[in-house]
């Protein structure tokens, strides 16, 4: 099988490296990718929201599946685009991938599918604002309606910077706030069958101690100790197989990755947010303890074949990734510094511990910086204690002035806390 992947992340990365490694696929192309994804798939330039150029891309690499990695060409429609010339393609339609596009949408969807979410508001004007946090009460969570990398999302106990943040935006969801601690649970699914992967969990805020403000994501880990062993069992049935259904029956069937971004409150489970595609980092984990090669998976989604796949098959190793991010990120970040170490990671801690790159690239002989995110360090061991060790010990040899990583990921599950 000749494969294509789209986009140049740290997902990407572990994308091509679960796909390289699958004794089935004979090419694996990557678009635009970066310094380290060139090391497992050859790289080709592309416009990654042009539809058309994609499909060109995939005729001209005789792709068998395209596999779209971003949120931006899912939205834009760059899946319907390779689907219409029948390529199978992973990932889903522009109309389904609004799940991730429009939280108001996705209000609508798990309103319609009866899917436990923190209840909200839409509001377009100062006074609908205003009246919706007095409804809710602090702390305040404001989010942009649209798109945001995952930087939209306001949570404060501040009133002012509450109401600042909805003014900077054209349509916001204002909604109650959940406590308790977050997992991230991903599903593939052709539409129909939904095959739920293990539980992970992500760090969104840039510092120590889940302080600082909120970023892609700076470590995760997966499993989850700390979670009731039936919560995927309980997600399968109460948000992913509903929404799924929902989807379906709207008329823009979802096929592709589901995201759900959960909350495990007091009261139960529920959904903070759905996204359309693999999230960024808890991918890199995720895919660390697949054990069933990833293409036929993959291919089965685009295809409307995932029931007729054996169960999916996972390691009992832990994961455990660590973002190392450039200087001044989640702000403008500084890019062009050379990055040293990694040889020494490939000579000394591989297998169990490896780089997967972000925002890199190569310049001569060097890898240089190229993104905020530039590298996810990701490790496996017997347990999250070994993973983390082994993990942060790679970290340690990557040399990148003015570079940042939290040093606790993974630290409280570790130590079996939530
Ligand atoms: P999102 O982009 O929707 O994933 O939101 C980013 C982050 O904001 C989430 O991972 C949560 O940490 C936080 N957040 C979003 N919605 C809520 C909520 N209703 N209650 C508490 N925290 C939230
Ligand atoms: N890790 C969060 C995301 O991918 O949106």
């Amino acid at each position: 099988m000749k494969v294509l992947v789209i986009g140049s992340g740290a997902r990407e990365h572990a994308l091509c490296r679960s796909l390289s490694l699958d004794p089935d696929v004979t090419a694996l192309h990557c678009a635009p990718g970066n310094a380290g994804i060139a090391e497992v798939a050859e790289l080709h330039q592309v416009d990654a929201l042009d539809g058309a150029a994609v499909t060109e891309l995939a005729r001209e690499t005789g792709a068998d599946l395209v596999v779209v990695g971003p949120e931006a060409p899912l939205v834009a429609g760059v899946a319907d685009a390779v689907r219409e010339a029948g390529i199978p393609v992973f990932g889903p339609s522009g109309a389904a991938a609004r799940i991730e596009g429009s939280k108001a949408f996705a209000k609508d969807v798990m309103a319609g599918a009866g899917v436990p979410t923190a209840r909200s508001y839409v509001c377009t004007n100062a006074e609908e604002v205003a009246e919706a946090l007095d409804a809710f009460g602090a702390p305040y969570v404001v989010k942009d309606d649209g798109l945001a990398a995952g930087k939209g999302v306001v949570v404060t106990d501040d009133l002012e910077a509450a109401k600042a943040h909805a003014a900077a935006c054209d349509r916001v969801v204002i909604e109650e706030f959940l406590d308790g601690p977050e997992v991230s649970l991903f599903a593939i699914t052709d539409g129909e069958t939904v095959l739920p992967l293990q539980p992970a969990q992500d760090f969104k805020r840039a510092l120590n101690g889940d302080e600082g403000p909120n970023t892609g994501g700076m470590g995760a880990y997966s499993p989850l100790p700390w979670a009731d062993p039936k919560l995927v069992d309980e997600v399968l049935e109460t948000v992913l197989q509903p929404t799924v259904d929902e989807m379906r029956r709207r008329g823009t069937p979802f096929s592709g990755l589901l995201y759900a971004g959960l909350a495990i409150t007091s009261r139960g489970v529920r959904v903070i947010e759905f996204n359309a595609r693999f999230g960024d980092p808890e991918t890199q984990v995720v895919l660390a303890r697949l054990k069933t090669p990833l293409a036929g998976v993959l291919l089965a989604a685009a295809n409307g074949g995932l029931g007729d796949l054996p169960p999916l098959r996972w390691r009992d190793d832990a994961a455990v990734t660590v973002v190392v991010a450039s200087h001044n990120y989640p702000d403008t970040p500084r890019t062009g510094d050379p990055i040293t170490g990694l040889d020494e990671i490939a000579a000394v801690d591989a297998p169990h511990a490896y780089v997967l790159h972000a925002g890199t690239k190569r310049v001569g002989d060097d890898v240089v910086s190229a993104g905020g995110r530039v590298l996810s360090v990701t490790a496996t061991g017997k347990d999250l204690t070994q993973a983390r060790e082994r993990a942060y010990t790679a970290v340690a040899r990557i040399g990148l002035d003015g570079s940042q990583h939290r040093t606790d990921i993974a630290a409280k599950a570790a130590a079996g806390e939530a």
